[in-house]
């Protein structure tokens, strides 16, 4: 069995961190959202994993190399432009061959992991399975209609929702999805939607097992569902200190990485500080997330991902917040005083 991981995408929902970098590599508890899935592909048993890439081709690649580091081989596959799902799956078939395979959306974070599912997979043989989870928006995902516990109908983002079961990013497939995705025509939005290509197999009468999970699922796709990820990931990890601790306060759950300094600060996690970080004077309140060679002085910051070689100075209190790469968030004492703000394209600052 092979896995398909989709990495491209444009991540419109993620700007502006995602005009610079891939919304895939965006950490989570300080680990780059992708890296959950690959190491979820790998514990269930696979080795062979395709890697669809798009523009941000460049830096996925540099981030997992041959996939070595995860125990799993993996192909890289260059998609043109991100025309779907279902598209991503019809230019794999030259690595995908007759194998059977998991398809799973980068951005994608599954609680347990994906291994029972693939064993129900290789064992029960469906010509498709796929993960369903309840969700209170059904209109931003793919829904599930079922009857009797079999797949009535799926509609991609439909307006007015037969139920509340949304498509997680984690799908199985045998030989036939490729007879699917090379019959389905376009979606509104121009894509070769999966969804529509799992309908084409369930009118074709193949087999289609839904699967409703019960654990956690995150598409991390918007800045609220980072948060609500980080969150949750934050809450699984466990107290550890590798780096130096000054005349601090330590509270809870708190993963302090190599080289980072804490000094005349208190941390109340569950809090990850990242290698080379240096927290002065500061409090860093429960789940937030601080990526390497980032500086917090005098500041105070809670529920918020900060990525690397950024800097926070003379700052009152953040949060909820996502704060990209390189950035300065400093107190001005010049004059006029006045907010001086050099943001990127999408961003959204929010003043008091
Ligand atoms: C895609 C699928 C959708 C699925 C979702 C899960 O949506 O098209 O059916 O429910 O992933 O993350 P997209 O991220 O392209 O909006």
């Amino acid at each position: 069995m092979k896995a398909l991981v989709l990495s491209g995408g444009k991540g419109t929902r993620l700007r502006p961190i995602t005009h610079t970098s891939a919304k895939q590599l965006v950490p989570v508890a300080n680990k780059p959202i992708l890296f959950y899935g690959l190491e979820a592909i790998a514990e269930s048993g696979i080795k062979d994993v395709g890697i669809i890439v798009g523009d941000t081709k460049n830096e996925i690649m540099s981030a997992v190399g041959d996939g070595k580091k995860f125990g799993i081989k993996v192909t890289y596959i260059p998609q043109a432009a991100p025309l779907g799902l279902a598209h991503a799956v019809k230019i794999s078939q030259d690595f995908l061959k007759d194998d059977e395979f998991v398809m799973y959306l980068g951005d994608n974070l599954i609680r347990d992991g994906i291994k029972s599912f693939v064993d129900e997979f290789r064992k029960k043989k469906p010509n498709s399975q796929i993960l369903l989870a309840k969700v209170p928006n059904p209109q931003q995902f793919g829904v599930a209609e079922l009857k009797d516990g079999k797949i009535l109908r799926l509609v991609e983002k439909p307006k007015q929702p037969k139920s509340d079961l949304a498509l997680v990013g984690v799908y199985m497939f045998d030989k036939n999805i490729f007879e699917a995705v090379n019959s389905i025509k376009p979606s509104w939005r121009g894509e070769l939607e999966i969804t529509d290509a799992i309908q084409y197999l369930v009118e074709k009468k193949f087999t289609v097992i839904p699967h409703i999970i019960n654990g956690w699922w995150k598409d991390t796709g918007k800045l609220e569902d980072m948060l609500e990820a980080n969150r949750i990931i934050l809450d699984t990890l466990k107290k550890e200190n590798l780096g130096i601790v000054e005349n601090s306060t330590i509270e809870g759950k708190v993963v302090i990485q190599k080289n980072a300094e804490i000094i005349n600060s208190t941390i109340r996690g569950p809090v990850i500080i990242g290698e080379n970080c240096k927290i002065i004077n500061s409090y860093i309140g429960p789940f937030t997330s601080v990526y390497f060679n980032t500086v917090i002085e005098n500041s105070e910051i809670e529920h918020s991902i900060i990525l690397e070689n950024s800097k926070v100075k003379d700052v009152r209190r953040i949060a909820d917040s996502l704060i990209g790469q390189n950035v300065e968030i400093l107190k001005s004492e010049k004059k006029p005083q006045a907010y001086r703000i050099m943001v990127g394209d999408s961003s959204r600052v929010e003043i008091i």
